[in-house]
């Protein structure tokens, strides 16, 4: 079976669009593939942090991927700091990585741009994001649109490094990408992120759910009532095709188009299935919520699989690499 590995930032409990972006594609790829899917709290450390919350968000995280549907009968869901081989690959990773590359990556220059004094770890990012991958050897990585010139890089650092230490060790990881569109916040402006609280939790109450959805943007030329409605332009059509039945998904189109139904009539539908396909995520996060403990034992016996798999690498890599062994007693 092949191999895939897909990381997500510790943000804390998973909104919509982390969803529809990319877990509930990791939930359908765990049956079909051979998958690790890590909450990469050592990217978190690039920009600026609060070392008060990282740990609660990384929980938070981790218990979202669960009750999101992750099984950890069917996947490995790990924290990356609790495999300490990440950072070492990482560091032996640089050996190849040309500086020109790091700086080209336009996820750089974005977030360099932002601060006032930038970080070598914001540089390097893409770097740890290669050892992430490269440490299980994956052959796909399912990610976004946005992720596409990291892959690229990778796959450079692993034909470099190949090339220097040893010919086809390690394999030259494709994106798969996410089908889902980009997910708006419900302002219909900006990408959904919980900084600018435009989300919908995955986790909220029914109530709350709909009073969010009650005054979401929608198509922006629909005026009134009778105007009919261009669904491709409508996040709430994006929403519709990610949490309704096809067939609903045809009628909300097809509604909105003979402006047959009103915005607010669309709404309802939509908060109707939002509503049914989180309901029972919601009580399993409850559930996990009640029982740290067990899912600090999860996450134990998840990174101990990781481990296994990456002290391998390292084993490989470092000889490979020319080091002195340390020797056994
Ligand atoms: N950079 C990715 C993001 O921001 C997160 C990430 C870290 C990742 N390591 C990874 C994704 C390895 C895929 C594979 O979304």
């Amino acid at each position: 079976m092949r191999r895939i590995f897909s990381g997500i930032q510790p943000s804390g409990e998973l909104h919509i669009g982390n969803y529809l972006g990319a877990v509930q594609n990791w939930v359908r790829l765990q049956t079909e593939y051979d998958s690790l899917f890590c909450v990469v709290d050592l990217h978190a450390i690039t920009q600026d942090y609060d070392p008060k919350s990282l740990s609660s968000l990384t929980l938070d995280m981790a218990v979202s991927l669960y009750a999101a549907g992750l099984d950890p009968d069917k996947c490995i869901v790990f924290v990356q700091s609790h495999v300490a081989e990440h950072t070492e690959l990482n560091w032996l990773l640089t050996s190849v990585t040309p500086l020109g590359e790091l700086e080209r990556q336009t996820q750089f220059k974005d977030k360099a741009q932002r601060q006032e004094s930038i970080l070598a770890g914001l540089l390097a990012y893409p770097v740890l994001q290669a050892a992430d991958v490269l440490l299980y050897k994956a052959s796909l990585v399912p990610v976004g649109e946005d992720q596409v010139q990291h892959l690229e890089l990778m796959r450079e650092i692993a034909r470099r490094w190949n090339a220097r230490y040893g010919e086809a060790y390690f394999p030259e990881p494709q994106p798969l990408l996410t089908r889902t569109k980009r997910v708006l916040g419900l302002d219909g402006k900006a990408k959904m992120s919980k900084s600018l609280g435009n989300t919908i939790g995955l986790f909220e109450s029914p109530e709350a759910i709909w009073e969010k959805l009650r005054p979401a943007a929608t198509d922006p030329a629909r005026v009134t009532r009778k105007d009919p409605g261009t669904p491709e332009i409508c996040n709430l059509y994006t929403l519709h095709q990610g949490f309704s039945p096809p067939a609903t998904v045809e009628e909300v189109a097809d509604k909105c188009r003979t402006a047959g139904w009103g915005c607010l009539d669309c709404k309802r539908k939509l908060a109707d299935h939002m509503i049914a396909t989180l309901a029972p995520m919601r009580e399993r996060a409850a559930a996990l919520k009640r029982d740290p403990a067990g899912v600090m034992a999860r996450l134990r016996a998840g990174a101990d699989k990781a481990r296994n798999l990456a002290r391998r690498t390292i084993a490989d890599v470092r000889d490979r690499m020319g080091f002195l062994k340390a020797g056994e007693d």
